[in-house]
C-alpha cells in the first residue's frame, strides 16, 4: 500500500554510545511533536536491538542495512532476513547504491535478496539510480529504467506489501546536491508507470534519497510521486530527521 515513509540509514556510523545518544534524541523529538507518518531508523546491525527494544511512536519501525541473499547455512559474517525479522526487523535495504559499488552486488544479487526478505515478511527496500554521467549524457531514465526492471523481472512471488523502491541519483547522495523536485518527480512518475505497467502495482511506496534535509524535503514531498525519503546525513541529527519526517 502506498504510505508516507522517512528513512533514516545510519551506513557505518555511530558507536554503541553515540547509538543510544541518537535514539535518545529521536524518542525525545517524537515525544515533543507526535508523528502520524511511518519514520524508521536504519541502524548498523549491532545496534539493532537498542532500536527495537523501545517503541518509540506507533508509527517507528527499525530496518536493516543489508540481508543475505541465501537462506542460513555456512555463510560467515552474513545475517539472514529469518534472523531480521526474528529481531523485529521490518526494513531492509536491498541495492543500496554503496553496496553496488563496493560490494559489487549484482541484478541476480538483488533479486535473491529481495525474494529473501518476501519469503520473511520483511519490506525490502530497493534502491535505484543514475549515476552523473547518466544524468549529463540524458540517458538516466533509460538508466532507472533497466535497473528496475533487471531485479524486479527475477524475483518470484513479489509482494506488494513487502516492497518499497527508493530513488537515489548516486550523484546526490552525501554530496549535498539534491535533485530538484522536477528532477525527482520526473523519475519517481516514470518507475510508478513502469512498476504498474510490468506488474499492476500502482500504488507502491517510492522514497527519495540523496542529500534530503529539512530545508528541502518539504518541495520534495509535495510531488505526486514522491512518497517520503532514504535519509542519511541528515538521520544523524535528531531534529533534522524528525523534522523531514515532519514535512509532509
Ligand atoms: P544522503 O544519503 O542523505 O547522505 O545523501 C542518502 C542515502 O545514501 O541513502
Amino acid at each position: 500500500m502506498r504510505r508516507n515513509l522517512v528513512l533514516g540509514n545510519w551506513k557505518q556510523n555511530t558507536t554503541k554510545e553515540s547509538a543510544v545518544e541518537l535514539l535518545d534524541a529521536i524518542k525525545l523529538e517524537l515525544e515533543k511533536a507526535p508523528i502520524s507518518t511511518d519514520i524508521g531508523v536504519i541502524p548498523p546491525a549491532l545496534f539493532i536491538e537498542m532500536a527495537t527494544e523501545e517503541q518509540y511512536s506507533p508509527h517507528f519501525s527499525v530496518g536493516i542495512q543489508n540481508i543475505s541473499k541465501t537462506q542460513k547455512g555456512a555463510f560467515t559474517g552474513e545475517i539472514g532476513a529469518d534472523m531480521a525479522a526474528s529481531a523485529s526487523v521490518k526494513y531492509a535495504l536491498v541495492g543500496h547504491s554503496e553496496r553496488r559499488a563496493y560490494f559489487n552486488e549484482s541484478n541476480q544479487d538483488l533479486a535473491q535478496k529481495i525474494e529473501r526478505c518476501i519469503e520473511n515478511n520483511i519490506v525490502a527496500v530497493f534502491c535505484v539510480g543514475e549515476e552523473l554521467k547518466d544524468r549529463k549524457s540524458g540517458n538516466y531514465l533509460e538508466v532507472v529504467k533497466q535497473q528496475v526492471n533487471a531485479v524486479l523481472a527475477e524475483v518470484k512471488h513479489l509482494d506488494i506489501e513487502k516492497l518499497v523502491i527508493a530513488y537515489e541519483p548516486v550523484w546526490a547522495i552525501g554530496t549535498g546536491e539534491t535533485a530538484t523536485a522536477e528532477q525527482a518527480q520526473e523519475v519517481h512518475a516514470m518507475i510508478r508507470s513502469l512498476v504498474n505497467s510490468k506488474l499492476g502495482f500502482n500504488d507502491i511506496s517510492i522514497l527519495y534519497g540523496g542529500s534530503c534535509k529539512p530545508s528541502n524535503a518539504k518541495e520534495l514531498f509535495i510531488q505526486p510521486d514522491i512518497d517520503g525519503g532514504l535519509i542519511g546525513g541528515a538521520a544523524l541529527n535528531a531534529q533534522d530527521f524528525v523534522a523531514i519526517a515532519n514535512s509532509f
